[in-house]
C-alpha cells in the first residue's frame, strides 16, 4: 500500500502498470472507493493499493475528491483516523512533500475538526514537517510489526518550474525539455527542493525503533527535467484541450511524471530492497 500525496499515487500507478500487463483480462480489477484505490490480481490474491493522506496526519485536505484547498490546515499530532487503515499490510510505502510547498508556514489547528475548531497557529514549514513525521514515527513504532510489514519512506520528488534553474532562460517551465540535466557536475543543481525536509526525514527515521527504509530519490530525480507530464496531462479528469496544450505557462504540469518513466525507477529501488531482504532472511 502506497500512502501519501499524488506523487505516491503516481508511483502506485507505475507499480500497477508494471504488474498488470502480465495478468489476463478478467483476472484483475481496479476499484476506487473514497481515500482508497485498489488494484487486485485475483489469481495471486494480491492487491496494490493507494491511500490518499497528503500530510499523513489528519488535515482539511483529506477528501480525495475535494482537496484543492488553498488554506491548508493540519492536526500534526492526529494520525489514527488514517492509521487504522494501514494495519496488517505487507508493504507500506509512505511519502509527504508537495502539499507543504505552497506556503512558507503551515497552519496548525488549535483543537480538532470534529469539535468544529477553526483557529490555527502558523508554524514554520520544517518545524511542522518534523512534528508530523514524529507523530508518524511514533505510530509506526507502536502499531507495526516488522516481521509482517516492510516499511518504506520515499524522499521528496522534486519540481521543475523555473527553467533558469538549469540554465535555460528561454524555456517555459519544463515544457520544452527533452533531455535530463547533463551539466550538473559543473555547478550545484538548485531546483527549489526544500532540503530541510529531507534532513528532517533522515533524522526522524534514524531515531525510530522499527526499521524503515528511506528511499533516496530526490537528487537523482532533480536531473529529470524532461520526465514530467507537462501538457500531456489531465485536469479535472479530462485531457488538456489543444488550446490548453498550446499554453504551457498556465497548463504544463512540472510536478507529476510520465509513465513509463521515472517512477518505474523508484519502484525498481523498492524491488531491490524487497528482493535483497528475502535473500538475507
Ligand atoms: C468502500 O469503503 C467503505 C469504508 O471503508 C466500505 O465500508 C465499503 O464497503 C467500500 N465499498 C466498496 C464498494 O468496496
Ligand atoms: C541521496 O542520494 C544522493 C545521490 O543521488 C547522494 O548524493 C546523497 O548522499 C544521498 N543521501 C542520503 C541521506 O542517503
Amino acid at each position: 500500500m502506497f500512502v501519501g500525496d499524488s506523487l505516491n499515487r503516481n508511483q502506485w500507478e507505475s507499480m500497477v502498470c508494471l504488474v498488470q500487463s502480465v495478468i489476463p483480462p478478467g483476472k484483475k480489477t481496479l476499484v476506487k472507493n473514497g481515500s482508497l484505490n485498489t488494484f487486485r490480481a485475483e489469481e495471486y490474491d494480491a492487491t496494490v493499493e493507494f491511500y490518499w493522506a497528503p500530510f499523513l496526519v489528519e488535515s482539511n485536505s483529506d477528501d480525495p475528491k475535494k482537496h484543492s484547498i488553498l488554506e491548508r490546515i493540519i492536526m500534526p499530532e492526529s494520525i489514527e483516523k488514517h492509521g487504522k487503515n494501514w494495519k496488517g499490510i505487507d508493504y507500506l510505502i509512505f511519502n509527504t512533500y508537495i502539499w507543504w510547498m505552497n506556503t512558507f508556514t503551515m497552519k496548525v489547528l488549535r483543537g480538532s475538526f470534529e469539535d468544529g475548531s477553526t483557529e490555527y497557529d502558523e508554524v514554520d514549514r520544517p518545524v511542522a514537517y518534523e512534528r508530523v513525521l514524529r507523530t508518524w514515527a511514533k505510530w509506526v513504532d507502536e502499531n507495526l510489526d516488522t516481521k509482517k510489514t516492510m516499511i518504506f519512506f520515499m524522499s521528496m520528488s522534486p519540481l521543475h518550474i523555473k527553467s533558469e534553474d538549469w540554465g535555460n532562460p528561454n524555456g517555459i517551465k519544463c515544457a520544452l525539455e527533452t533531455l535530463p540535466v547533463l551539466n550538473w557536475l559543473q555547478r550545484p543543481l538548485e531546483v527549489g527542493t526544500d532540503w530541510r525536509l529531507f534532513y528532517a526525514a533522515v533524522r526522524v527515521i534514524s531515531s525510530m525503533q522499527k526499521a524503515v527504509s528511506f528511499v533516496n530519490i530526490t537528487a537523482l530525480s532533480e536531473l529529470r527535467k524532461d520526465g514530467h507530464t507537462s501538457v500531456h496531462t489531465i485536469r479535472q479528469g479530462k485531457l488538456l484541450t489543444a488550446e490548453q496544450q498550446a499554453d504551457p505557462i498556465n497548463y504544463a504540469d512540472c510536478i507529476h511524471w510520465c509513465l513509463p518513466g521515472l517512477p518505474d525507477t523508484w519502484n525498481q529501488f523498492l524491488y531491490a530492497y524487497i528482493a535483497s531482504r528475502t535473500l538475507n532472511a
